[in-house]
């Protein structure tokens, strides 16, 4: 099968199309056959060797999948050759196949195509679970409020009756609160840190320095929740957060989905061939929403 493959850390031209063995699906595992993938931040960090989840190349990227079911390992039996599923996987993901632990995947949502259902699986779990302890009538600041993660969060907030507040750059202002956001704030234009206060929870989408800052919005038993590593490590209210691939939690996704409660924004569709330039936008750290890889040969 053809597979985005990388032989050594480096920049987006390391990304090499490549003839690999096909996987087997070992016990309690599935086949996809992939119809697309998208592009997550983790993807040129990886690439790059600045995060080590993947080990050493060679070795494909791809978090994201959505495909039909090609092939049941032993014990496997909660899904059948041909359902339409998606889900995340800790890498492998931007070949033609990939194999996925059955418990991790989910149904398709019913009403959204395969593309679509590409881009959500690590976004949309990631903003699910580190969201998990928000409840109606908090307030929640949403830092990177426009990325692939953020658009999603904005909307699994709102949904949990959270007044919800997202830092953007002017120009995705009006997309947000279209998502549901109460307040949004230029980051460029404005410090977060003195325009907001007494919020519960923090989910911090960009570290570094935000995350001191963002200690400084928070109620005296709020969380600072953060994805990445920021300066604020040390206080009691910080948690560091790791996305845990779930088809339980995919299906309460696929709910809201289905309900139209959540939509996921494609910023583009390019073929999975051109991953280089799709890390390259990444990378650049203007996507609005997500950037969806479409398979060599999707199934119809
Ligand atoms: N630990 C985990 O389990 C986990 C899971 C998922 C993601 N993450 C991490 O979470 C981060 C976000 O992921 P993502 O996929 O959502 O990224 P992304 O889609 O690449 O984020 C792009 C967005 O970031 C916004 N942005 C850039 N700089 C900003 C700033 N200084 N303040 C506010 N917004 C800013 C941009 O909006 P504007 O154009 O409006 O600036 C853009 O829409 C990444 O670092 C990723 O590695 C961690």
């Amino acid at each position: 099968m053809l597979a985005i493959t990388q032989y050594a850390f480096g920049g987006p031209e390391v990304l090499q199309v490549v003839e690999v063995d096909r996987p087997r699906p070992g016990p309690g595992e599935v086949l996809v056959r992939v119809a697309a993938t998208s592009v997550n931040a983790a993807d040129w960090k990886v690439r790059a060797g600045l995060l080590g989840q993947l080990g050493d190349p060679p070795l494909t990227l791809g978090l994201d999948v959505s495909g039909v079911v090609a092939e049941l390992g032993p014990g496997a039996d909660r899904f059948a050759v041909g359902d339409p599923v998606y889900g995340m996987v800790f890498g492998g993901a931007n070949a033609e196949y990939v194999v996925a632990p059955a418990q991790t995947l989910a149904p398709k949502p019913r009403n959204v195509d395969l593309v679509h259902a590409a881009a959500l699986p690590t976004a949309a779990l990631t903003a699910w679970q580190a969201l998990a302890a928000l409840g109606a009538g908090q307030r929640v600041l949403v830092h990177a409020a426009a990325g692939g993660v953020g658009h999603l969060a904005v909307q699994i907030a709102r949904h949990r009756g959270a007044y919800v507040i997202g830092t953007a750059r002017a120009v995705n202002h009006e997309y947000l609160r279209e998502l549901g956001a109460d307040e949004v704030i230029d980051y460029t234009a404005t410090d977060f840190a003195a325009a907001v206060r007494d919020v519960d929870i923090v989910l911090d989408l960009v570290g570094g320095a935000y995350g001191s800052r963002s200690l400084a919005v928070l109620r005296p038993d709020g969380r600072l929740i953060d994805t990445q590593g920021s300066d604020a490590e040390a206080d009691p209210r910080y948690e560091r957060f790791y996305v845990e691939p779930s088809g339980a939690s995919l299906r309460e996704i696929t709910t809201m989905v289905e309900r139209g409660r959540l939509r996921v924004t494609i910023d583009r569709i390019l073929p999975l061939p051109e991953a280089a330039k799709a890390h390259e936008l990444s990378e650049a750290g203007r996507v609005r929403g997500k950037i969806v890889l479409v398979a060599w040969a999707p199934p119809a």
